[in-house]
């Protein structure tokens, strides 16, 4: 039930790919032109409080606590993701949302996708809609296409579906759930990218003459990486999260004009890591709409990745997660002690 000015605050964890999802078939809906599957990170959070007050004239958005100008192209996303709400609940409200990541915002380390699952958690319940997962991972796709991922905790599988708003996540099961860790090694102090990721994949899909090579590739990489979650064989897909985010890379390199993404320690941390395999460490790199590098890893071997990734010329900051849980409410109607909440980084119980 809605109950105007009531204050609901959610907590969702950010997501690294190991099968990217990079392209649309569907710009308005957000619908991905391909599956996608990955690895929700405890270490990467997003906390986001929504309240709808009937005396605002229009949407307020509070980031990193710093308040957002109305124009700001992040408030207009905010404000359509808010009108699907309030559609659905039948509420004509406006909102006063204030949002903080634990880590840089915009800078590909996936903070829309921890951002959009904390944004459709708290404000459905603050609209008193109870939405089930899987419709939960839906409306969070509308925001970002892979916060429909960070909806849940551990491996997740992206759909992407086939009519016309079927595209949704699921949790995978798998035994490696229990020993993955995820290095992340910040590149230049986490600075804004220099292309969002939407605007890179439409200029991909539109100009690229690897985009079509990319699409063949995707569902045989996803079908290849659930096998070997299921098998427990980390080396497998390792192999293949390294392979495929090099691929998305090349096929962004090959638009006209290219989209660069990654800086010198971008390639000094990719050759340490190939370096550290040669070594017998389980190590896989994957790279997404940044310079940084997020290394595929075990819980033994990931803090001797860490310190070797450290004192690399231009990496600025170096982090280790463990899996991370669910989107949830922490405090609000359906909150309290959220038990599938995501904990502080590598101290998470696997999910
Ligand atoms: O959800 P978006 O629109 O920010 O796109 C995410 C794109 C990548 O991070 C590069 C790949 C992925 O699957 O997360």
């Amino acid at each position: 039930m809605f109950r105007p000015m009531e204050v609901v605050t959610a907590r969702a964890c950010a997501n690294i790919a190991l099968v990217k999802y990079w392209g649309k078939r569907d710009a308005l809906l957000n619908l991905p032109a391909a599956g996608s599957l990955s690895l929700t990170l405890a270490a990467l959070t997003t906390e986001t409080t929504v309240q709808f007050d009937e005396a605002l004239a229009d949407d307020e958005l509070v980031l990193d606590g710093a308040a957002v100008p109305a124009q700001a192209g992040d408030v207009r996303r905010l404000t359509a993701f808010l009108d699907l709400v309030r559609a659905q609940a039948g509420i004509p409200i406006h909102a006063r949302v204030a949002s903080r990541n634990n880590f840089p915002t915009a800078s590909g380390l996936a903070s829309s996708a921890s951002g959009f699952a904390a944004l459709a958690a708290a404000a459905t319940a603050a609209a008193g809609l109870e939405l089930p997962p899987r419709e939960l991972s839906i409306l969070a796709r509308r925001g970002s296409g892979s916060a429909a991922r960070s909806v849940f905790g551990g491996f997740v599988r992206m759909h992407a579906g086939s009519t016309s708003d079927d595209a949704y996540a699921e949790p995978v099961a798998s035994p490696l759930a229990e020993r993955v860790r995820m290095v992340i090694a910040v590149v230049g102090g986490g600075a804004p990218k220099s292309h969002s990721s939407r605007d890179a994949m439409d200029h991909t899909a539109a100009t690229s003459p690897m985009y079509r090579a990319w699409l063949d590739l995707v569902p045989r990489d996803l079908e290849a990486a659930e096998a070997a979650l299921a098998a427990g064989d980390l080396e497998r897909l390792g192999v293949i999260a390294e392979a495929n985010a090099l691929a998305m890379h090349a096929s962004a390199l090959a638009a006209r004009p290219a989209v660069v993404y990654w800086r010198p320690a971008t390639l000094a941390l990719l050759e340490k890591v190939r370096g550290l395999r040669a070594c017998g460490v389980a190590a896989w790199a994957t790279m997404d709409a940044g310079p940084h590098v997020k290394v595929l890893t075990t819980v033994d071997d990931a803090s001797t990745i860490a310190m070797q990734l450290r004192d690399l010329d231009g990496v600025t900051a170096v982090t280790i997660s463990a899996p991370g849980g669910a989107a949830d409410v922490t405090d609000g109607p359906a909150g309290g002690p959220a038990d599938s909440s995501p904990a502080a980084a590598d101290e998470a119980p696997p999910p």
